[in-house]
């Protein structure tokens, strides 16, 4: 795909990745829509800020009427891991779900007859390789980028005819906010972010960004017990 003067619409662009993603779209040449529950908080320049909160449906309405001519909707944003399935808060755990699989489905839904509209088209979904491992810790949010993974299969299947290209990125951890708390090695999430664009321009079904994702993808094939070796 050639970005250049494509209009392009990222959630949550005020921080981490999603402002990557944005000035990374921009560089490239595209038209940007910076969305954010608050636009004030985009401070990248050259760009649009709009508001989006993808969990409040009048509010992913609006954008889609706000927006226009959008070509790449790239579904970032993302609620921060903490609640165990086991005992966690309920509302914490609805919260990942309403974000990550319900948030990141209605702002496609809203989307797709824009994306029909511009022919050569693409969706990116910000993954995880906790879409395929689960930790106890962050049980609900494994649950949500799984069920996001799986969305993100059914959409590229539907959404394929109207000439639409769907990719999912998968990746482990990132240094942005979300696991500042973390003391463990990260990835930039600039480099994730050329990473990602680059596989937009490729047209990549899908988009393995580091090691950890790759191990966990390989992991995939020696079944329940080689995930999870502690159950054996
Ligand atoms: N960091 C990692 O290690 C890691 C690893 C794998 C995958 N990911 C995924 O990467 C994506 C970006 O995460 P990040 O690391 O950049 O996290 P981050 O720095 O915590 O940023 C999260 C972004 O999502 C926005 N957001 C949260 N809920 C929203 C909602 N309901 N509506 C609109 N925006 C909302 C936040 O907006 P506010 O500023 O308004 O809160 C913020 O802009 C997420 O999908 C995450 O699951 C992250």
């Amino acid at each position: 795909m050639d970005i250049t003067g494509k209009t392009a619409l990222v959630t949550g662009a005020n921080r981490g990745l999603g402002r990557h993603l944005a000035a990374e779209l921009r560089d490239r040449g595209a038209r940007v829509y910076a969305a954010s529950r608050d636009p004030q908080a985009v401070d990248l320049a050259g760009v649009t800020p709009i508001a989006l909160d993808i969990t409040n449906p009048a509010s992913v309405a609006a954008a889609a009427r706000a927006a226009t001519r959008v070509a790449i909707l790239v579904n970032n944003a993302g609620s921060p891991p903490g609640a165990s399935l086991l005992t966690g808060d309920l509302a914490a755990i609805r919260l990942e779900m309403d974000t990550h699989f319900f948030g990141t489905l209605a702002v496609t839904r809203a989307f797709t007859p824009q994306l029909a509209a511009q022919g050569d088209s693409a969706v990116l979904n910000i993954l995880s390789a906790l879409s395929w491992l689960s930790i106890p810790r962050s049980g609900a949010y494994c649950a949500a980028k799984s069920a996001e993974w799986s969305l993100t299969n059914a959409l590229r299947i539907e959404l394929a005819p109207q000439g639409t290209r769907v990719t999912g990125l998968h990746v482990g951890y990132m240094d942005t906010d979300m696991i500042r708390h973390l003391d463990v090695a990260k990835s930039d999430p600039a480099l994730i972010a050329k990473l990602a664009i680059d596989g937009i321009e490729a047209g990549d079904a899908e988009i393995i960004a580091d090691e950890t994702s790759r191990r966990v993808l390989a992991g995939l094939s020696t079944g329940v017990l080689g995930l999870y070796p502690q159950v054996a």
